[in-house]
């Protein structure tokens, strides 16, 4: 499989969102990614439900939605209402991370933990097999336009590693500070889908930078 590009929204323009839509949608996008952000879990606030749920009627991209809000597993119904194809919960944001899992997949979604910079990747030994996606952050949630941390390349080739060993599906996306040549690292090593927010919503013409990035 060719890598996937998930541009994140939030890094478009709030006052005219539609006009974005529709760029991602003439784009090759594969997936439009949403971050939700509750100044909890992060020190910043996004967008919620009012507009998530306008979405599914603007576009047919499948949503890949990512909850950077202390206990995510309140909202796994509403978000299946607001048809996200992935949910994507903090492994640092879940006691029972086992449960919220098995609830995201009851209600048809595709299940994702997410792991902050500092968690390392065999903390997920145990529910690898039981997970469609691990997001591997690339900076510290909160804030699109940050810098890369370098160390991520190598938990890409980690997980990538324990993925191989264990024999399962699961897809490996990578969020922050994704531009063409962190990206083209970050496949190299291993990883199925770029999120990319700033460097697609600041570039002169955002349809042809997801065409570069989809040529990694
Ligand atoms: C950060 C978000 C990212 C963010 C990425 O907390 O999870 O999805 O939008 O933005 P860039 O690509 O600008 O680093
Ligand atoms: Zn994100």
């Amino acid at each position: 499989m060719s890598h996937l590009v998930a541009p994140s929204l939030l890094s478009a323009n709030f006052l005219n969102l539609e006009k974005d839509i529709e760029m991602l949608n003439r784009s090759e996008a594969d997936w439009i990614h949403l971050d939700i952000m509750d100044g909890v879990f992060v020190p910043n606030i996004s967008f919620g439900f009012p507009v998530i749920n306008l979405l599914k009627e603007k576009t047919s991209k499948p949503l890949d939605v990512h909850l950077m809000i202390v206990q995510p597993e309140k909202f796994v119904s509403e978000i299946a209402a607001a048809g996200a194809y992935m949910m994507n919960v903090h492994y640092e944001a879940c006691t029972h991370l086992h449960r919220v899992v098995g609830e995201i997949k009851k209600h048809g979604m595709k299940a994702a933990v997410t792991l902050n910079p500092h968690t390392p990747v065999w903390l997920l030994e145990d529910i690898l097999a039981d997970l469609d996606m691990v997001l591997l952050m690339s900076v510290n949630p909160g804030f699109g336009g940050q810098k890369f941390i370098e160390h991520s390349v190598e938990k890409v080739a980690a997980l990538k590693e324990m993925i191989l060993r264990k024999n399962t599906q699961t897809l490996i996306e990578v969020d922050g500070g994704v531009n063409l040549d962190t990206g083209k690292r970050l496949v190299d090593a291993g990883a199925d889908v770029l999120v990319a927010g700033n460097f697609v919503f600041a570039s002169d013409d955002p349809v042809d930078t997801i065409r570069q990035l989809k040529q990694l």
